[in-house]
């Protein structure tokens, strides 16, 4: 008899894959990743990356945790003896991104509310980064920032709180909530932004491709950098969510539903920030590359000045992004500790609360360090290699050991085929086993490339700092992962797979 926690309907666990997938990645992230790398002419990498690498991985994920019936480290254990390890690799990793990723929600939180009587002023720049972050040198901790950190605190009971009360009543009614707000919420700025001065030019900023830069290995590693981050792929979390699908679960449906509404609230991203940038360009009589800037500098920033100058209703204006942004991450956030939070009770067999108590708990205690007045620079190191040698590396161990090693392919195409509508073709198998690790291959050759001849940061870090900050917190995962597949034998019953799961034959619609 399985009793394993379970979704309450189909809409709920779609709505709860787009809240992860839809986070401070599409907001935040998109808009400045795509200008930077070619504009219009990123959308050929992105799609690229998207529907041989983005939507190939989803499928994946959400049949092995269908298929397997647990948190990423229990599902490796059950598909391949020696597995294991890449799960908790990955789960570490989802407890890196959750330290800082709260401290981002908290900023945004914050902003909200500075939103009203616009308290940034007008040098939005400085009040960023000397009143609000008080930020010091690179290296120093500083003081705690009592701005960051209170709003921290609501952070972590939030998504403590959502976590503990389970996965129908916690995560699944918490995200039925947050994701047709955040979509009414930012389709309202969106439409504003488009009527604005000057709003045609940044879409021509935007979509202006330029093909001279198809051609450079940075732009594709941008790409597939930003699909595996925006999907939440190879970070523990889709297997974790997709374990609690019932049998009778249309799983290719559900990946490809997921895949296209993350890109979509991307490009809605992308096109209401451009919109928002000409408008402010055209104020400041400037042209769209003075005023383009991506990530922290975007939102925290350039966002504030445009909220500035916005024609009416500024404090609405700012307080729907703002909060928008905060939805988002919160959505994130939830299933980015559920990742560790899943594997910590299947492994050693303890409570949710506990769980969340222990895991999360640590998870919140670290993430103290990004709301010290070094913050900033701690995140940014972390942020860069987590991804880079994280992320798409564990992405290539992923694909390389179900393809290749476990040889799991077919007996997952098989199990997705007989729960769903869409049967997979051979164009399934040819991405996951040749395409991706190709290309992951030749983007990590060039990454290892960049970062072993040249510092992180162009100068603006020491050796010392990038390889405590940096270095380490990537190949602490690493270890981390090793560590944890060793500390405790599964029990034998824990490593079969619960009989009511076998879908194969008895779906077959
Ligand atoms: N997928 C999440 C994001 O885009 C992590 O932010």
């Amino acid at each position: 008899m399985e009793n394993r926690a379970q979704w309450g309907t189909r809409a709920g666990f779609i709505m709860a894959a787009v809240g992860s997938a839809v986070g401070l990645g599409n907001i935040w992230r998109f808009p400045g990743v795509a200008y930077e790398n070619g504009g219009g002419a990123f959308f050929l990498p992105y799609l690229f990356a998207l529907l041989t690498a983005g939507i190939p991985l989803l499928i994946l994920e959400f049949t092995m945790g269908h298929k397997y019936r647990g948190s990423a480290p229990l599902t490796y254990a059950r598909l391949s003896k020696g597995g294991e390890w890449i799960g908790w690799w990955q789960t570490a990793i989802s407890f890196v991104i959750a330290t800082y990723y709260s401290v981002i929600i908290a900023w945004a939180m914050m902003f909200s509310y500075f939103s009203f009587g616009q308290q940034w002023g007008t040098d939005t720049q400085a009040f960023l980064f000397e009143d609000y972050l008080q930020t010091t040198a690179a290296g120093e901790f500083g003081s705690l920032v009592p701005s960051v950190f209170i709003p921290l605190i609501f952070v972590w009971v939030i998504a403590l709180g959502v976590l503990s009360a389970g996965v129908k009543k916690g995560i699944e009614i918490a995200n039925r909530i947050m994701i047709p707000l955040l979509l009414v919420m930012f389709l309202i700025i969106t439409v504003r932004a488009l009527f604005l001065e000057g709003a045609i030019d940044g879409l021509n900023a935007f979509f202006q491709p330029n093909w001279a830069m198809i051609g450079e290995p940075s732009v594709w590693v941008a790409a597939y950098g930003q699909i595996f981050f925006s999907l939440s792929i190879a970070f523990a979390i889709m297997i974790a969510y997709s374990s609690y699908l019932p049998k009778k679960s249309d799983i290719t449906n559900n990946a490809f539903i997921t895949g296209f509404a993350n890109s979509s609230v991307e490009l809605l991203a992308g096109i209401g920030v451009f919109a928002a940038l000409g408008f402010m360009a055209s104020q400041s009589g400037v042209a769209i590359d003075e005023v383009v800037a991506s990530g922290v500098g975007l939102a925290f920033v350039v966002f504030p000045q445009i909220i500035n100058e916005f024609p009416a209703f500024n404090g609405i204006f700012g307080f729907l992004f703002f909060a928008s942004l905060t939805l988002a991450g919160l959505s994130s956030l939830i299933s980015i500790v559920e990742a560790f939070v899943s594997g910590i009770m299947d492994k050693f067999e303890v409570k949710r609360k506990t769980a969340v108590l222990f895991g999360g708990g640590l998870a919140a205690l670290l993430s103290l360090v990004f709301a010290t007045q070094g913050g900033l620079n701690f995140l940014d190191v972390a942020d860069y290699f987590i991804n880079q040698f994280g992320i798409a590396l564990v992405g290539l161990f992923e694909v390389v050991f179900i393809a290749w090693f476990a040889k799991q392919l077919t007996p997952l195409k098989n199990h997705a085929d007989a729960v769903s509508d869409i049967k997979l073709g051979a164009w399934w198998k040819i991405c996951l086993s040749i395409i991706t690790p190709l290309m992951l291959g030749y983007m990590m050759y060039g990454l290892l490339k960049e970062n072993l001849l040249g510092d992180y940061g162009g100068g603006a870090y020491s050796r010392e700092f990038i390889f405590n900050y940096g270095w380490s917190v990537a190949i602490g995962a690493i270890l981390v992962g090793v560590l944890l597949a060793q500390a405790k034998s599964w029990k034998k019953t824990s490593l079969e797979v619960p009989k009511s799961a076998s879908a194969d034959k008895e779906v077959s619609s």
